[in-house]
């Protein structure tokens, strides 16, 4: 982003108040809050912790702190190693990450750090726009994802490699950004100021509409994963969501915890906590709020993780779904068994991809992935898993490629050319040659073992997931030209 440009934005015509922030005040509906249900939430501990850092990522991973340094956990997989950031006094408190492409943006109040392929560097975006910054956002522009970053100066819209600067004619010392969804689907930004919050819509380059759509302001404004917007007042909490109906919760918690990544929402009291969660509020039975002074955030599958007495604690309303055999991401070629854990007793499973129920069979439970019976192309797992003990469904998604085909012509020659063909045509230097595919078959094995760890190409990145697919399906195939 070194080459981030400023562009300033024609400020808007002065936002007016529209016919919709009247509608809003006309359609408060209060009986939202009658008890709907309960439900026990399931508690767990998974790792030591301590500090006051404790954030979730785009990708379901938490930071927190340990010690003498910042460290990246994935709470699904606890016994797994932790990446380590750097020393808290480097990160400093972190506030909202969001993602964009490959790279994870990290707000703390040291400033912005970027964090992509497992390392954490300051954000050149932190620099380019100077002033202190306050708040950032991931929207889903026209165009495709968007970070609106709040500075003490002005709003900016990143697209790319380019900065806009958006006037607002108004204070920002006390901004702050939510991402909203509009009926037709869409995400637009709204932007908490003094005396009044407006929504922001973009079209192409321009800004094409700043309205009012509160004339009051609450304390605080945020957005959760649905495209809610929470508005925490001084005695009361209301939401809007892509309805655009305004929804009393009735007082305002003592604590509202919510992740842009999480679908679950906690309103967390001493002795009458609730969670938002599948468009319904639930009171939490036996539930105890962690103190207040306990870092706490809300995870990407909803459960709610908080550092309490020098331990990370995670409490959901969901079991947690974990697969292994990564299928998330993953290509297939031969068929691909899951297995499926949960921390609850005697789940019930229905698992599908597309149209097609699969089986679920086995201790621990197993579906298999058959690329024959699904066919070529992109599919997603979807697991729905019920328990009967007062918990509510539990989701997982994943989404994976099958190839059955490929051909020399098609698809491996041009692999080879790329990758391999330096090396491995008549003029060497390997003494192995692989310029055709009938030298591929005596020793197919050994290619794929060695593309497989990485070894080959030599001294090169490996290669991808997905030519290695390719190879592999095209020896299946028994090497069709
Ligand atoms: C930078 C040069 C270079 C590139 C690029 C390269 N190789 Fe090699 N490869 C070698 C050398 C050198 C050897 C060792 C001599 C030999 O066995 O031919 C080797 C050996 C091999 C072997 C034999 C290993 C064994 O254990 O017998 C295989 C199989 C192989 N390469 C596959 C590939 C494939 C497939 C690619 C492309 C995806 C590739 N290589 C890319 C240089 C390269």
């Amino acid at each position: 982003m070194d080459a981030m440009r400023v562009a300033r934005l024609r400020p808007p015509s002065r936002p007016r108040t529209s016919a919709f922030a009247a509608c809003l005040a006309a359609t408060v509906s209060v009986a939202c809050d009658a008890p709907i249900g309960e439900l026990t939430p399931v508690a767990s501990t998974l790792l030591p912790a301590i500090g006051a850092t404790l954030a979730s990522l785009p990708d379901g991973r938490l930071v927190i702190e340990r010690e003498d340094a910042v460290l990246v956990v994935d709470p699904e997989w606890p016994e797994r190693e932790p990446v380590v950031l750097g020393a808290p006094s480097l990160v400093g408190r972190v506030r909202r990450a969001v993602r964009r492409g490959e790279q994870t943006f990290v707000l703390t109040d040291r400033g912005v750090f970027l964090l992509a392929h497992e390392a954490f560097m300051r954000a050149p975006v932190s620099d380019a726009l100077g002033a202190e910054l306050l708040d950032v956002v991931r929207l889903e522009g026209p165009a495709g994802p968007e970070l609106w970053v709040a500075t003490r100066d002005a709003l900016y819209r990143v697209v790319g490699e380019r900065a806009q600067r958006v006037d607002l004619e108004a204070d920002l010392a006390d901004v702050s950004l939510a991402v909203a969804r509009r009926p037709s689907g869409a995400e637009a930004l709204w932007v908490r100021l003094p005396g009044r919050v407006l929504e922001l819509r973009v079209e192409g380059a321009r800004l094409e509409a700043a309205r009012v759509v509160l004339e009051r302001t609450p304390a605080r404004i945020e957005g959760d994963a649905n495209g809610r917007v929470w508005l925490v007042h001084a005695d009361r909490l209301e939401s809007v969501g892509a309805d655009r109906r305004l929804r009393d919760h009735g007082p305002a918690p003592a604590r509202l915890v919510i992740s842009a990544h999480g679908d679950d929402v906690w309103l967390l009291d001493a002795d009458r906590s609730r969670v938002h969660a599948d468009g319904e509020l639930f009171h939490l039975a036996g539930f105890r709020a962690p103190p207040a002074d306990a870092p706490s955030t809300v995870g990407a599958d909803g459960a709610l993780y908080t550092v309490h007495d020098g331990r990370l604690e995670r409490h959901a309303v969901r079991h947690r779904v974990r697969v292994s055999g990564s299928p998330d991401g993953a290509v297939i070629v031969r068929p691909l068994e899951v297995r499926i854990e949960t921390d609850g007793a005697d789940p019930r499973i229905e698992a599908r991809v597309g149209d097609r129920a699969l089986e679920v069979a086995g201790e621990p439970p197993r579906v298999v992935l058959a690329p024959g019976e699904l066919g070529d192309g992109l599919h997603t797992l979807e697991l729905d898993v019920r328990f009967a003990d007062g918990t509510l469904e539990s989701r997982r998604r994943a989404r994976f490629e099958v190839i059955s085909r490929a051909g020399w012509a098609g698809e491996v020659a041009a692999i080879y050319e790329q990758h391999c063909g330096d090396c491995h045509g008549e003029a060497g230097p390997a003494n192995t040659r692989l310029d055709e595919p009938a030298r591929w078959r005596p020793i197919f094995e050994v290619i794929l073992a060695n593309v497989r760890d990485g070894r080959m190409p030599l001294g090169r990145a490996p290669l991808g997931a997905r030519d290695i697919a390719l190879i592999e399906a095209w020896g299946l195939a028994e090497f069709p030209e």
